[in-house]
């Protein structure tokens, strides 16, 4: 057992072991779920057979060099080897391969369907609108639904540093660059939840940004979207909880639509107890952990812009915690 153990903990220290763990779950190029992650992964097994296989018939060829003692090259027969198996073979399958991959790319750009959702990559979360066609925009952060089998347009921006918004389960990465607007269109082939995350090194909490997206049959996406651009229903909406969060100054920052919180520095919390995670993906969303992310977030999120309260009451905290684990 305790030999096992050891082995087990050695085999996960392995680079082999991060790589393996990396080849399956929620945030995996390699299980799509979307039209584009399936070209991508089609085209990334393409070039990993093709390649395996150029790499076999070359490390094969220079083995057999090695033995062949028998006689020398002609110059002529030398001349002929480097210009077929130098210069023709390769040219030859780096063009296959090269017009393989292109000829997805029109595919994966075709235009997206009625329902866009703009991005917008904060330091260090994510702000989420919705336009659903002829109706009005709809506000959240963190975490996106999405229609299966509707081809989404995603617009992608940001107003702060370079992001960049990847969903491997769904499709390709896209740069969010300050001072222009990027378009990706997901289209999502499975229902489930997955995992998205900022690919750009974008500040100290850049790993910690990350956000899940959910895909759901299409009347469950309407049926959610039409809760969410409504007014938060807040159990204790007139208690302690939500009298600590205005008292505090939390809606200068935050939206809690229903509320006096207008605040658009920091992600809407409408819907908050709706969502899966909190502080962009990283923490579950439970009321210890969003008392924690509120006393801590200094130490939880570094160089966020939210400042910790950790100055206030344990007691007030928690009303704040409870009050947000009843917005749905
Ligand atoms: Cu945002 Cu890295």
């Amino acid at each position: 057992m305790e030999k096992r153990t050891v082995l087990g903990r050695a085999l996960r220290a392995t680079p082999l072991a991060g790589l393996l763990a990396g080849c399956g779950g929620a945030q995996s190029a390699l299980e799509p779920a979307g039209f584009e992650a399936e070209q991508v992964a089609r085209l990334f097994w393409a070039m990993l057979i093709a390649s395996g296989i150029i790499w076999t018939l070359v490390l094969g060829l220079a083995g057999y060099a090695a033995r062949r003692r028998d006689r020398p090259w002609s110059q002529q027969g030398a001349s002929r080897l480097i210009v077929w198996a130098g210069a023709v073979v390769p040219t030859l399958l780096l063009a296959v391969l090269l017009f393989y991959g292109l000829r997805l790319m029109p595919e994966l750009r075709a235009p997206g369907g009625p329902l866009r959702v703009h991005v917008e990559g904060e330091q260090f979360w994510w702000r989420v609108r919705y336009h659903p066609p002829g109706g009005a925009a709809v506000d959240s952060a963190n975490a996106l639904v999405l229609p299966v089998g509707q081809r989404v347009e995603l617009s992608l921006s940001t107003r702060d540093v370079i992001h960049s918004f990847w969903v491997p389960a769904l499709g390709g990465k896209m740069d969010m660059i300050p001072g222009r607007t990027n378009r990706l269109v997901l289209e999502p082939t499975r229902t489930g939840e997955f995992r998205g995350a900022c690919a750009e090194l974008c500040g100290p909490s850049h790993a910690l940004m990350a956000f899940t997206v959910k895909v759901v049959e299409p009347a469950e996406f309407e049926a959610w979207l039409a809760r969410e651009a409504a007014p938060a229903i807040a159990g204790a909406a007139e208690g302690e909880g939500q009298a600590a969060f205005l008292a505090h100054g939390c809606g200068a920052c935050h939206s809690v639509r229903g509320t006096a919180a207008r605040g658009v520095i920091g992600p809407d919390l409408t819907h908050l107890a709706d969502r899966p995670t909190i502080g962009a993906g990283i923490l579950e969303n439970s009321a210890a952990n969003r008392a924690a992310f509120i006393a801590r977030v200094n130490e939880i999120k570094p160089a966020a812009r939210m400042p910790a309260y950790g100055t206030l009451p344990d007691t007030e905290i928690a009303a704040i915690a409870a009050w947000l684990g009843t917005l749905r």
